[in-house]
């Protein structure tokens, strides 16, 4: 979420939707972010989460060029070896029997289809959602969004029922998750909702509950998925297998590629036709989502974001920092004073971080290369920030 430091002023063609930060970007290398007024950033923000790999990562870019030049476009009525590929690396980095993706182009059309695939396969009308959850902007994923409906939701209905259930209360589950409940759908570690570990407990008792009632039990791993938690995905982290699974953001880099990954019984009641799309799969896509994988595993970088992880959590208790919540480098430092207020002292000091619906939590979402010294200029930063 950009904070609204200032009105977009860069540009006059484009709709002002957007709150913009005060800074006009050029370039970006590894972890850092120039600007036209040749400032020197150093970004823990990643691009709300999708630049895991840093900025113009070199296997990113050769896999890019490669399959640039071999076939930049084809439709999924070809079989092309790369999408087949491409869906086999992203099945066995997840394991947990999720061994069938279906590909697609941003988080709330992932989210989408799997919901739809949750009413044909169960015949059921209600979706239920967590409390300060986040899923997009479309017709389906705003309607299970937490506040959509009063901020922003914009269509006449939500297209079927929806209830909201309580972020930190297993023992609420039961009332709510009914046998007229198609699907679950949780982010095992928000994101927009401040960086909040939804925690084991909690997706151990909605996973035994959608067993017990024949729901489907969906994770949006949109901004927490794809190593962003120090594992593979946050059902890894956890421990805990959804039926579905959907993936964004850091499984691209920037190139836009989002995926549904489904278990055997979801896969197994597919008929032709269920779900379509031009762009979803397209080679582009799944040579930049196998490159991210591969690169993710051969830099060892999910035991870096455990460790400066771990490092961030021992070192950035600081000035206005009074704990800090979260996952691997999806973490929310809450904040004395208002994080907005914080956020902006650090951009003065060329420190880029964002914010999220909770006010006083600083979120931070920086590329699994960033490393200790990083963290050491944000910790002496914000040392320097009165509480
Ligand atoms: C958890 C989660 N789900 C879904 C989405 C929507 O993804 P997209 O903007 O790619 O549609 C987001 C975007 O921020 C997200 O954080």
């Amino acid at each position: 979420m950009a904070t609204p430091l200032t009105s977009g002023a860069l540009t006059s063609h484009l709709a002002q939707v957007f709150a913009q930060y005060p800074i006009e970007v050029v370039h970006g290398e590894g972890v850092w972010l120039h600007g036209r007024d040749g400032r020197k950033i150093l970004d823990f923000y990643g691009g709300h989460a999708v630049a895991g790999l840093g900025y113009g990562h070199p296997r990113w870019l050769a896999a890019l060029e490669r399959q640039a030049r071999q076939m930049a476009f084809q439709t999924n009525a070809l079989p092309m070896l790369i999408r087949e590929r491409a869906a086999a690396r992203l099945s066995k980095f997840v394991g947990l029997g999720l061994d069938t993706v279906f590909w697609i182009n941003s988080g709330a059309e992932a989210n989408e289809n799997a919901l739809k695939l949750a009413f044909k396969l169960t015949g059921r009308s209600k979706i239920v959602a967590l409390e300060q959850g986040w899923h997009g902007r479309t017709a389906a994923a705003g309607a299970v969004t937490w506040g959509a409906l009063e901020k922003w939701y914009g269509f006449p209905r939500t297209p079927f029922d929806v209830a909201f259930t309580p972020r930190d209360d297993p023992a609420a589950i039961d009332q709510i998750v009914d046998r007229e409940t198609a699907a679950v759908i949780v982010e095992p570690v928000q994101g927009v909702g401040g960086a909040y570990d939804v925690g084991k407990p909690m997706l151990q008792a909605l996973r035994t509950r959608c067993d017990d009632v024949g729901a489907l039990l969906i994770f949006d791993e949109v901004q927490c998925g794809t190593g962003r938690t120090g594992a593979p995905f946050a059902a890894n982290f956890h421990g805990v297998a959804p039926d579905m699974l959907t993936a964004a953001k850091a499984l691209g880099n920037g190139f836009p590629v989002s995926a549904l990954l489904l278990s055997d019984r979801v896969a197994g009641n597919l008929k032709y036709d269920d779900m379509g799309t031009t762009f979803g799969g397209g080679p582009m896509a799944c040579a930049v989502a196998e490159a991210v994988i591969d690169t993710i595993e051969s830099e060892s970088l999910l035991a870096n974001v455990r460790q400066v992880s771990m490092y961030i959590r021992t070192s950035c208790i600081v000035g206005p920092v009074t704990a800090i919540q979260g996952a691997g480098f999806l973490l929310g430092l809450k904040t004395s004073r208002p994080a907005k207020e914080v956020q902006a002292a650090l951009l003065a000091k060329n420190i880029l971080t964002g914010t999220s619906a909770d006010p006083h939590i600083l979120r931070l979402l920086p590329a699994y290369i960033l490393n200790e010294g990083h963290v050491d200029r944000l910790s002496d930063a914000l040392a320097r920030i009165s509480a």
